[in-house]
Order: C-alpha cells, then structure tokens, then sequence
C-alpha cells in the first residue's frame, strides 16, 4: 500500500508496514551515509526548515545532516531568539515561514500538540521533532532501527524502558511503537515517575530494576527531565542512581547480550554509570546518533514523495 502519510506528527497514526518502510528506506541510507559519496537528490530543490522552539543538540543537528544529503536548501531558525520573545504567536511565526514555501518544516515544541495544530494551518510537509510530553516520533524510529540491526527483529523482544516515563515523549512514542510490532514491554522506575494506568495498556510495570530487567534483550534508559518537573519526584539523585541508575551490577540482571540504550542527553552517574554508557560491547548509543540520520533521511523522503504526489493532483 505504501507510505500514506502527509506529516510524522507522532507513531500512533502509522501502520506497521509503514514503520517497516521507513526503516528498510533508512537501512539503505545508512549504507549510503557510510560511504564517501553521501549524497542523493531525493530532496533536491526542496526547501526545509528546522523550526526549535526548545533547545536542541543532537536532533536539529541530525534533521540538518538528513537533510543536506538529500540536496535539500535547509534552514535552521533558534525561535528563543526570535519574534517568539517579542509576542508573536506560534501561528503567526508559521504562517510567515509558510509564506516563505517551505516544503518539509520541522518543529520542535515545549507544548504537547504544539505541532499538530501548526501542521493544520501550513500547506507543506510537518514533521514533529518532539512536542512537549507527547510524541518524538523520528527517535522512536531511530530506536527501533537500531534495535532491528542489533537484534535482527523488531517483534517478539522484551524490552525494559526505563526511569522518568511520566514526562517523557521517547517514552510514549517508543511505548507505542513498540507495542504495533508485538513486543513486550516492561516499565521499570519509582512510581512517581510512571503515570497511573500504564499497565491497562499492556505493559508491565516494575518498581525494581533487578526484576524488571530479568531476561529483558533490551534496556532504553531515560534521561531524568528535570525541567519538566515542579517539585519533589525523587528523594535526591544520589539516591535514584543507587535505585535506578543503570550500572554492570543491575544490567547482569538482563539477557548475556542485552543492549544498553540512552536518546542522549545523559545525565552520567544519575540515570546511568558513565564507564557502562561508554562500553561499546553493550552501549548502542553511538549507534542510535547515527540510525537518526538515517532514519530523519527515509522519513523527509517518504513525506516529499507524497507531498509531490498530492501538489501534481491538485
Ligand atoms: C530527547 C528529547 O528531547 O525528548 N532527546 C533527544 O531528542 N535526543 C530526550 C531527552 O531530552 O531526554
């Protein structure tokens, strides 16, 4: 059937033969990503523009990769430092840009639903870079190509996510991607921290990570979100790293080959042991920074190929 999508607002809108067509496009971007010659035209002509109204690293700058080797003209807007500070409002900023024909916009938010209502009003491509607690779709399917590589399945796996659930959007988009490709999933952190309710959505919920992460073949940490949080939801970090942080002692627990992985920024020595986070015999880390590109690849090619498609039929 392929791709049918207009926007990557989050993953609970997509089919699972589309997450499998994003990755299997993004495997062959990897490979041309590894090579000395890392450019395609796929997006040749096109204008994207990376919207963050929220600090970044690591994502704006794999969308900006992504999509220079596609030939696209990309760019970059920082709106902290924008007419954002001078009361525009989110509409307004993307109704300029729009005017501007943009064909890809990328957005990162501090509000959940942020980019779903800009991708109502604009007439190109939308892709959500992560939109307060809610979806981060494009390190959702990082992970999971990551995880596919690693593990050369994406189903039937058990898989631990770990620590601050409650304001994390890798968390959900991941929970549900995860759970489309039929694994098991395994929530472990102190109960403050995993929202009431998630085990009605078929997931385990641990409080221990020595029996959450029995025989799991898979252990995503999370990073603790402190600015998300307005008040006591951990005794003190030393205390959530003796409970919580992932070290050698409590990934023992886990499968002999069970994979370590972080969506980075980490906090070394609170949610995870540095030497661990750096053991490539175990940590996919580095992997996943570079399945992101890839992946941010196979996804803005998909979205232009049916943005095309619809621009022709009208
Ligand atoms: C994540 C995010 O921004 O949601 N980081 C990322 O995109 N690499 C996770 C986090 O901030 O902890």
């Amino acid at each position: 059937m392929g791709f049918r999508q207009d926007h990557l607002l989050g993953i609970e809108p997509l089919a699972p033969d589309e997450i499998q067509e994003i990755l299997d496009l993004a495997d062959d971007y990897v490979a041309l990503s590894r090579s000395d010659d890392k450019h395609s035209d796929a997006l040749a002509g096109l204008t994207q523009i990376n919207m963050f109204f929220e600090n970044s690293t690591r994502t704006q700058a794999s969308f900006e990769l992504a999509g220079k080797r596609l030939g696209a003209d990309v760019m970059n807007m920082s709106l902290a430092a924008s007419s954002i500070k001078k009361g525009e409002t989110l509409i307004d900023t993307a109704m300029t840009l729009n005017a501007m024909r943009p064909d890809l916009l990328v957005v990162r938010h501090p509000h959940s639903g942020a980019v779903d209502l800009l991708a109502q009003k604009v007439n190109c491509a939308v892709l959500n870079a992560g939109d307060g607690q809610h979806e981060h779709p494009t390190q959702a399917l990082l992970d999971a190509l990551t995880i596919r590589r690693k593990k050369g399945r994406l189903h039937r796996l058990s898989i631990a996510i770990c620590g601050d659930i409650a304001h994390s959007r890798v968390a959900r988009s991941n929970l549900i991607l995860l759970g489309k490709m039929e694994n098991r999933i395994r929530l472990v952190g102190p109960p403050t921290l995993i929202p009431a309710g998630m085990a009605d959505l078929g997931c385990e919920v641990y409080e221990d990570m020595a029996e959450g992460l029995r025989d799991v073949d898979v252990v995503m940490m999370l990073r603790l979100q402190k600015e998300r949080m307005d008040g006591g939801f951990i005794p003190s970090e030393r205390e959530y790293y003796h409970l919580y942080g992932l070290d050698a002692e409590k990934l023992a627990h886990a499968k002999e080959d069970a994979i370590v992985m972080h969506p980075g920024p980490m906090n070394r020595g609170v949610e995870i042991d540095g030497a661990l986070a750096d053991d490539i015999n175990r940590s996919v880390i580095q992997e996943q920074v570079e399945m992101g590109v890839s992946v941010r690849m196979a996804a803005m090619d998909l979205l232009a190929r049916n943005l095309k498609r619809r621009r022709q039929a009208a």
